[in-house]
């Protein structure tokens, strides 16, 4: 069975995850702005990775426009992100806003927190977080949405690869497998 990761990120936690899961599962990881259709249509497996801003997918735009080759294979998707979701109507939100219908009976989902240093992020992207804790309620949430992480480890990997590797002798869920870490 073949394999393929296709991710898109903007400062690197999500590219290291993707390359962190091509070295386990020996296969190949590659950006999301340099596939084709003849690649994805090699592939029996697609592991989808994406970092999250402001409650979108950064990878939404190329699930929608490569969607009717997806919808054959089967598709795990990786979420790097700050705050890994775990309340039900959240995920769903998520799932409505960036995911194609085509593709939601036939996905594993999972969340994996990434990284975050103030001083490597665009003067925009400084002003969005400030803007973002200022409506912030919850002065915890806003603190931690403020503050400094990374958290990207392998070890976080291993729900996914369990997931990408029972698939190859497994036939595709009926509904969204939902995890996070
Ligand atoms: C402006 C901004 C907005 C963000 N919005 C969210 C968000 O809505 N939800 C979340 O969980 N994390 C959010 N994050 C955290 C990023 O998803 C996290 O830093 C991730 O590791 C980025 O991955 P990358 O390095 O591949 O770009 C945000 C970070 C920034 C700088």
């Amino acid at each position: 069975m073949n394999t393929i990761i296709i991710y898109k990120g903007k400062y690197g936690a999500t590219r290291q995850y993707a390359q962190l899961l091509a070295q386990t599962l020996n296969t190949t990881s590659v950006d999301a702005s340099v596939t084709d259709d003849a690649m994805l249509r090699s592939a029996n497996i697609v592991i989808a990775g994406s970092a999250i801003y402001i409650g979108r997918l950064m990878i939404s735009a190329w699930l929608h426009k490569h969607k009717a080759i997806l919808e054959q294979k089967q598709l795990h998707l990786f979420v790097v992100c700050g705050t890994p979701l775990s309340d039900q109507q959240a995920i769903k939100t998520l799932i409505d806003r960036n995911i194609p219908a085509e593709l939601r009976h036939n996905l594993s989902l999972f969340f994996l927190k990434g990284r975050m240093i103030k001083e490597n992020l665009s003067f925009k992207d400084r002003l969005l977080l400030r803007m973002g804790a200022a409506f912030t309620k919850d002065p915890e949430a806003k603190n931690n949405m403020l503050r400094n992480f990374d958290e990207v480890k392998a070890d976080h990997l291993t729900p996914i690869i369990l997931a990408v590797k029972s698939s190859i002798t497994e036939p595709p869920e009926h509904t969204p497998n939902m995890k996070n870490h």
